[in-house]
């Protein structure tokens, strides 16, 4: 079936031949005669547009088409879609302006722009008639866009739960699987190797799973991305990764692991989002999470994301979060549904974008439970100053623990979760106890979910 214009091929035009961008290529290459069955017309790359021309490309394609002239993509009016797969806010938000400019339908990967910029984009695409798709943007190949713009859409949604980050699901999975050998080790009188942070990091550098410069992803920006994504999508107002409260993980130790095991729990790189009657609160942050729970055995380079519904109640996605064909799944989904539309002549597509003005919470308004571990001195009363400073803040202590006790240093270290406390509760009694003349040092504060 020709396009309504009478045409029988639709062209693409990548930006990107990379990673994703050569996944998407072989896909499209391999699949065609599949493809063109579903759409009604025949995708053909027609150009792709790459930074440096003599780097060996991971895809055979026709000769002529690559290019490193991105202006004459964006001109060619044989391009119907533009797949957006180089990355980073600038140039890619130049380019996505300028192709919607040029009446061109956009499909992209970049969460980062997607996050900071995606409602303004998304509205300028819909006022020229066209779509900005962005499945591939958060979780690689598990369908969470489509799901969040659509499917989900009759519900009132009330909280995202993630685990939305593989590089540092995979430290973490590690630094969790090191801390339990090494117990085991340590009860059969044999010394652990130390199964640190550091350790874990350059695992997964050699994997290819870290990038050599992985501040991005083990400082939380990645995640937080792709929360303000989902949580701008599931509560329809607008959520800006810099109103996401964001901590990384690279401060968490073998001990925090070990406790977390002793006390039945799992820690993640949790990203959450949650509307309470006041707002909205999100955060991105190593978190307590009971070994119950499905999140907590999502384990590796897996992600998953849990989203309740007021109708549907929880439903959970899990799959490969990232890499070449899981997410040229995505990218390519979202090029058939495009390439559809223009088959059959639909100028107008469905528009999203926020709907209202929910006030975003600062973090001091949430209310949880909390896991800390402080050094202090070992000498009889400490607990009791210690419990003291924490209820004059109204914080109850649920459980304490003393762990690694140095009996040369004559200190300890203790666990302590407390019952649910708010969080600017908890923060000032933190600011309190670290003046106290027996804690040497707060090492350790997480909240623990339920
Ligand atoms: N990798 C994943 O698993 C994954 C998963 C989900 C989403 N994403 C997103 O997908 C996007 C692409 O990621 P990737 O992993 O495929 O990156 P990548 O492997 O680094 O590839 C980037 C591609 O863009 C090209 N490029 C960069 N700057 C350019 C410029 N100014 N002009 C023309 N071409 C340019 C590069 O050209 P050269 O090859 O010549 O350097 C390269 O081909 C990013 O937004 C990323 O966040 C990636």
């Amino acid at each position: 079936m020709p396009t309504k214009d009478g045409r029988s091929q639709i062209g693409v035009g990548l930006i990107g031949l990379g990673v994703v961008g050569s996944g998407v290529a072989r896909a499209l290459l391999e699949r065609s005669d599949y493809f063109a069955r579903q759409v009604g017309a025949e995708l053909v790359i027609r150009r792709a547009a790459v930074r440096n021309l003599t780097r060996p490309r991971a895809v055979e394609l026709p000769p002529g088409t690559i290019t490193n002239d991105v202006e004459a993509l964006l001109a060619d009016p044989a391009i119907d879609i533009v797949v957006e797969v180089m990355g980073g806010e600038e140039p890619a938000g130049t380019y996505i302006r300028r192709a919607i400019a040029s009446g061109k339908h956009v499909v992209t990967a970049n969460k980062e722009l997607i996050a900071k910029s995606g409602t303004e984009l998304l509205a300028e695409a819909h006022r020229r008639g066209l779509d900005i798709m962005f499945e591939a943007s958060v979780g690689g190949g598990i369908p969470l866009i489509a799901p969040l713009r659509r499917d989900l859409l009759a519900n009132r949604i009330s909280s995202i739960r993630a685990i939305i980050n593989g590089t540092t699901n995979y430290i973490l999975t590690r630094m969790a699987n090191a801390a339990a050998v090494a117990e085991a080790l340590r009860r059969q009188g044999l010394e652990p190797p130390t199964g640190g942070y550091q350790e874990a990091l350059r695992e997964a550098q050699e994997l290819g799973y870290a990038e050599p410069d992985p501040t991005n992803d083990v400082q939380g920006h990645d995640a937080a991305y792709k929360l303000a994504i989902m949580a701008t999508l599931g509560f329809r107002t607008r959520v800006h990764p810099s109103q996401i409260h964001t901590e990384g993980i690279t401060q968490l130790s073998p001990s925090d692991f070990l406790a977390a095991l002793e006390l039945g729990y799992a820690i993640k790189l949790l990203a959450i989002a949650e509307r309470t009657d006041q707002g909205i609160i999100a955060r991105v942050a190593p978190t307590f999470i009971p070994l119950s729970e499905p999140l907590a055995r999502v384990d590796g380079v897996y992600n998953a994301v849990q989203i309740h519904g007021d109708l549907t109640g929880t439903v959970l996605f899990q799959g490969r979060g990232a890499g070449s064909e899981p997410t040229s799944s995505a990218v390519v989904a979202d090029l058939l549904d495009l390439a559809h539309a223009i088959v059959l002549g639909t100028r107008e597509r469905k528009y999203w974008g926020p709907e209202g003005d929910i006030p975003i919470l600062g973090l001091e308004h949430l209310e949880t439970r909390y896991y800390l571990r402080v050094k202090v001195t070992d000498k009889p009363g400490v607990l009791a100053q210690i419990a003291r400073t924490l209820g004059d803040h109204h914080v109850s202590i649920a459980a304490v623990n003393q762990k690694e006790t140095d009996t040369d240093a004559r200190t300890a270290d203790l666990v302590i979760m407390t019952h649910r406390a708010r969080e600017g509760a908890v923060q000032a009694a933190l600011r309190e106890l670290a003046t106290l003349p027996v804690v040497i040092q707060v090492s350790a504060f997480l909240r623990v979910e339920s």
